[in-house]
């Protein structure tokens, strides 16, 4: 639903949620390979500690998606949006919180309650191919899930999918036909029919157009938003392209290594987007115009592992905007300059070169006043080729490394990036929907 003004009064996306989320986790436990999450210490008897690690793939998440809305959900591959979306279905065991769904928590719900509740809650996945049985007709296909709920006789449901194969924009007289004689748009309004057999509430759409032609995906998208409209459909819409994103959501999240990190009015957030993760990610948009490309801000460095993520704010390894740590007397331009220093240190990106010519490169010859002068020297001296070497290290000893450590240590670790985890309402400049921003800059 794109646009309010097209929406019936009756199905109007309102502000009344129909899931609400709080505090959703969901940990793995790593189990890849042999020796996977096996330490050794030598400091005990046998030295080796088989203690799990987790791989923290949704993180401590509060949300709510509202009834009639599509709730946008992007992010990098991997940031644990299919992990919510499975979690929210209950196809995976939450780790911890709930999930309050009609005012029933799913999170605690086992067994045949559960069971039951499965017709109200459906997923469309990606690949269409995947999820269809080549070996059975797709009437049988769109059936099957109202067999399973014992609905209808054999005849109700055999013209129940014919009318459903007609709404999702596929000829009715294909009922006896195998998935392979259909198109892959095809193939997903056939996951869309299937989907709706059992009249669910609530569908988590994961990717549902990603493998389909960019010709396709507008009029699947359109499908999608009209069956929304006829049977008051709330969606999770996950997807990694925001141009998808944009098209179809009436609210947009934007997780970040298991977390939530914004979430607003669509307009809000493309317009007016606060955190600078999501800044980033409008930015890397690919633009066709490749002298406009180099202007543009890109993401830098690595996502951190799940398994051990950053303290505090979870961007803080590759936020371009880190806070500057207390203590120190900085001027603006003065810890912007370190930052950069730090950052060029950790990741080694520029040639070793003599000390008057890094301060030089990263300071404009002028050093930061006080301790934070004093360590930005030191860490200056250590990676600087007139650097003195005369000290005695152990051979395997590296100066990169000590004045990363030395930087890292002093400065970054030392922000309330590093420290507090952030959670802000911000004033919106769009609309009066309330704007959420995980980022202390809002502090
Ligand atoms: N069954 C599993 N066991 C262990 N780790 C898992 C499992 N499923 C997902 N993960 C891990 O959890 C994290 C989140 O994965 P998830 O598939 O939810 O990401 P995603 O945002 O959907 O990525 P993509 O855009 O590639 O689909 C990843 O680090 C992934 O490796
Ligand atoms: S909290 Fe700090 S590290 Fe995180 S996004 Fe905001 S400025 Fe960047
Ligand atoms: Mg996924």
């Amino acid at each position: 639903m794109s646009s309010p003004a097209e929406s019936g009064p009756t199905n109007e996306p309102g502000s009344e949620p129909l899931v609400r989320v709080r505090n959703l986790k969901k940990y793995f436990n790593q189990d890849s390979g042999l020796l996977s999450g096996i330490s050794f210490d030598s400091s005990q008897f046998p030295p080796i500690d088989v203690g799990q690690q987790r791989v923290k793939a949704v993180d401590d998440v509060d949300f709510e998606i509202r009834r009639g809305e599509t709730l946008g959900l992007v992010g990098e591959s991997g940031c644990g949006k299919s992990t919510l979306g499975r979690t929210l279905l209950r196809l995976l065991k939450p780790t911890e919180g709930t999930i309050d769904f009609k005012g029933e928590d799913l999170a605690e719900m086992t067994g045949e309650e559960l069971r039951q509740k499965r017709s109200d809650i459906q997923m469309i996945f990606q690949d269409p191919q995947a999820s269809l049985d080549p070996r059975m007709k797709v009437g049988k296909i769109v059936e099957e899930p109202m067999q399973a709920h014992g609905m209808l006789d054999g005849e109700g449901r055999e013209q129940r999918a014919k009318e459903l194969l007609e709404k999702v924009g596929l000829d009715p007289h294909h009922y006896n036909r195998y998935p392979h004689a259909f198109s892959g748009g095809q193939r997903q309004r056939v996951n869309l029919a299937r989907a709706l057999s059992v009249d669910p509430e609530f569908i988590v759409c994961d990717e549902p157009v990603s493998a389909l032609d960019v010709s396709i995906q507008a009029q699947v998208l359109n499908t999608m938003e009209e069956l929304q409209e006829e049977f008051g459909l709330t969606y999770l819409f996950i997807a990694h392209d925001l141009s998808v994103i944009r098209h179809i959501s009436d609210r947009v999240a934007v997780m970040y290594l298991g977390n939530i990190v914004e979430l607003a009015d669509k307009e809000e957030l493309f317009e007016n987007p606060q955190h600078p993760y999501t800044r980033a990610l409008l930015d890397s948009i690919p633009v066709p115009d490749p002298r406009e490309r180099d202007a543009r801000g890109v993401l830098e460095g690595e996502v951190p592992s799940p398994v051990n993520p950053p303290s505090g704010c979870r961007f803080r390894t590759r936020c371009p905007r880190l806070i500057a740590p207390e203590g120190y007397e900085w001027t603006d331009e003065e810890w912007a300059h370190t930052r950069t220093f730090m950052r060029s240190v950790k990741r080694r990106t520029f040639e070793p070169m003599p000390a008057g010519e890094l301060r030089q490169e990263f300071f404009g010859g002028d050093l930061p006043h006080g301790e934070a002068g004093e360590i930005v020297t030191e860490a200056i001296d250590l990676v600087a080729t007139d650097h003195d070497d005369s000290e005695e290290h152990d051979e395997d000893h590296d100066d990169w490394e000590e004045a990363r450590e030395l930087l890292l240590e002093s400065f970054a670790r030392e922000s309330i990036c590093a420290t507090e985890r952030p959670a802000y309402e911000i004033q919106p400049e769009y609309g009066t929907d309330t704007h959420f921003a995980a980022c202390h800059l809002h502090r």
